[in-house]
């Protein structure tokens, strides 16, 4: 029997939540051209207007079992999303058929990191940067990319709209971590939380930045926001956000600023992302958090560039944020280290719970971390082999 658009859409609804194997037999029998197109009309249909500033030509490529289907889409400021036949040189986006199918059609399963590949060209935006404004031809790019991808959740993240809102580059710039973040802080979403992020953004010019304070002042209605930053950016002061002056390196300020505004609920590192502020930050805050608060360090990718005071390969990575959560992985366990001579685990080993590493970003929640070791009756070592 052949599908028609109308069978195989009807295919799709009623295969979106079943178990993975289920899923793909009923892919398998709908075909990937006809499936992709499907998918992707809907997801056309679903693009909410554009926010892009420039026209933007991002290539859909859709796989199942090896095989792909191409598409280009062509996101121009204030008019519908369009399919086109062109070349689309400079961002790719991937999906999985399956994964594509459910983030459509199926149950919302929760945020999930890697649902998706993006590809960059990043020559390609090299050679159109304007003189004046260097990254407005990439920021458009990856604006016109986040529509898509938006479409394809089955469930719009709020926090992820907020981060487009307020211009803050943890959603679809730089990063894709606001449903990661959405996962972890959901809990404490109407709580009266006090929030700590080092880093403001906009560098030198006091007007600029806060993108991500007023993100979490929405996100948070309870929420009572704090940013610090080296240079002054006391302009962007305002009802729940508050901002102070300061280096994450300087921990006589990070003392004070504890002292007199925590304890807080979460603390975010995304300051300089040098090595040694990244642990001074770490030594000093993680302290003022409350226990079921997180310290959450982004931009682990400095620790692989000796600028930041990194290490080039994963070898050396030391004392980097990389080095750090590598410790700290090793003293969550430390109740269980069997060495017959003490060995002193890190400062916070008591207290970190949990540590939640994803692609340069990392969520460290706090708590009690004793809870007796395996017990002493069960063997260290196997016998009966
Ligand atoms: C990536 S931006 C922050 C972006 C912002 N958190 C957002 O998501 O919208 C980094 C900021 O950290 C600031 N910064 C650099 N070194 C710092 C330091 N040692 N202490 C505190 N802030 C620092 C920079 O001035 C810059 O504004």
């Amino acid at each position: 029997m052949t599908t028609t658009p109308e069978s195989g859409l009807t295919a799709l609804r009623g295969a979106a939540g079943l178990q993975q194997g289920d899923l793909l037999a009923v892919l398998d029998t709908v075909g990937l051209a006809t499936a992709a197109g499907i998918v992707v009309r809907e997801l056309l249909a679903r693009c909410g207007p554009c926010t892009n500033s420039d026209e933007a030509r991002v290539g859909l490529a859709v796989e199942h079992r090896g095989e792909r289907s191409e598409h280009v889409l062509v996101l121009r400021p204030g008019e519908a999303v369009r399919l086109d036949a062109g070349p689309a040189p400079a961002a790719r986006l991937t999906f999985e058929l399956a994964d594509l199918v459910r983030g459509v059609y199926g149950p919302p399963p929760g945020p999930s990191a890697g649902r998706f590949r993006v590809e960059r060209d990043d020559e390609w935006f090299m050679d159109h940067a304007d003189e004046a404004e260097p990254f407005r031809i990439f920021e458009s790019y990856m604006r016109a990319v986040d529509t898509i991808v938006q479409a394809a959740s089955p469930r719009a993240s709020d926090l992820s709209r907020l981060s487009a809102k307020y211009a803050s580059d943890k959603w679809g710039l730089w990063h894709w971590f606001t449903p990661l973040y959405e996962h972890h802080f959901e809990r404490l979403r109407h709580q009266p939380v006090r929030v700590l992020e080092l880093g403001i953004g906009g560098y030198q010019d006091p007007s600029e930045g806060g993108g991500s304070l007023k993100m979490w002042r929405s996100y948070f209605p309870q929420g009572q926001i704090f940013g610090v930053d080296i240079f002054p950016k006391h302009g962007l002061d305002e009802d729940r956000i508050r901002t102070f002056q300061g280096s994450q390196d300087d921990p006589e300020f990070l003392r004070r600023l504890a002292a007199e505004h925590g304890p807080f609920d979460i603390v975010i590192d995304d300051g300089s992302h040098v090595a040694q502020h990244q642990q001074t930050a770490f030594r000093e805050l993680f302290p003022a958090v409350r226990n079921g608060g997180f310290y959450v360090i982004e931009d682990l990718w400095t620790a692989y560039c000796p600028g930041y005071g990194g290490a080039a390969t994963a070898e050396a990575t030391g004392n980097t944020s990389i080095g750090l959560l590598k410790n700290l992985i090793d003293d969550l366990h430390h109740e269980e280290w069997t060495a017959t001579e003490p060995v002193a685990p890190g400062p916070a080993a008591d207290h970190v719970v949990g540590i939640h590493v994803y692609r340069n970003l990392a969520l460290l929640e706090k708590g009690s971390n004793i809870e007796g070791r395996i017990p002493f009756f069960a063997p260290r070592e196997i016998d009966y082999v």
